[in-house]
């Protein structure tokens, strides 16, 4: 019979090499994944999890972060899915207006549902759009947001050229998104979530798509967001890394200066 000794001995050792193999930063090659983020039982899926407890304390976070850039009257979240941080942002700033835009006409409607249903259907507009073709007039955006969606985006440079365009001089940008260069225990965490939780959860339309871990395999890392930013005609910008994601802000250039 295994003593009680042994059997901690064991269990510490399978935890300390759990450990140290998982904070090793994960090192492979950037994999696209834009597939089926339209499909119906996807923004459906989306929209449900999107309302866990996990996802609600990113938005906090995001929110929070939003409350400290002095921003004048409109926030434009491109890729807005559900709309689930215009929600928050339209409760946390009420004067600022907000305007959704998403490449997906099924996630719009979902969001217009989702504010409806809150009563705040008031607080924002919508527009089907690509971050590519901006439906806006040039210098005409006083700060954009976008969560999630940047390794969805075929060229973050055409996306981040056209948000230029649009930004008005001093306008802001904020854009959230996962990082591939993460400690390969974050994507365990990932893939448990896919192939256990979701599977119990009965979402599979989700897991068709290899998501949240096709997600994480398309997103860039630290030195490769540096590399796309350098290249565009943002001058004054941020990265900041954090343990599973990053944040980049950066400011178009004043009206004197231009
Ligand atoms: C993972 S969801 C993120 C949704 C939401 N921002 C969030 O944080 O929950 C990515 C969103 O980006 C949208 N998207 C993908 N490519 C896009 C593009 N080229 N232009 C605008 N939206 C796009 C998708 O339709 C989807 O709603």
């Amino acid at each position: 019979m295994i003593s009680f000794e042994i059997f901690v001995s064991f269990f510490c050792g399978i935890l300390f090499v759990i450990l140290a193999v998982g904070s090793i930063k994960l090192k492979i090659p950037r994999k696209v994944s834009i597939k089926g983020i339209g499909d119906p039982r996807v923004v459906e899926e989306y929209d449900r999890i999107s309302r866990l407890p996990q996802f609600k304390l990113i938005r906090q976070n995001i929110v929070k972060k939003l409350k400290k850039y002095n921003i004048k009257k409109v926030i434009t979240d491109i890729g807005c899915g559900p709309g689930y941080l215009l929600q928050n942002i339209a409760k946390e700033l009420p004067d600022i207006k907000l305007i959704g835009v998403d490449i997906s006409k099924e996630m719009i409607q979902r969001a217009k549902n989702n504010l409806n249903t809150i009563g705040l259907s008031g607080r924002a507009e919508f527009k089907v759009g690509s971050v590519e073709h901006l439906p806006f007039e040039d210098l005409t955006q006083d700060f954009i947001i976008s969560t999630g969606a940047l390794h969805h985006f075929a060229n973050p440079n055409l996306a981040l050229d056209e948000i230029y365009r649009v930004l008005k001089p001093d306008g802001q940008m904020l854009i959230f998104d996962l990082r591939r260069d993460v400690r390969r225990i974050f994507f365990w965490l990932l893939w448990f979530a896919q192939n256990i939780a979701f599977r119990i959860m009965g979402l599979n339309a989700l897991r068709r798509i290899n998501e949240p871990t096709g997600s994480m395999l398309a997103s860039y890392t630290i030195e490769e967001i540096q590399e796309i930013m350098s290249k565009t005609n943002f001058r004054d910008w941020t990265i900041e890394g954090k343990t599973g994601w990053i944040y980049i802000w950066a400011r178009k250039k004043p009206l004197l200066t231009q």
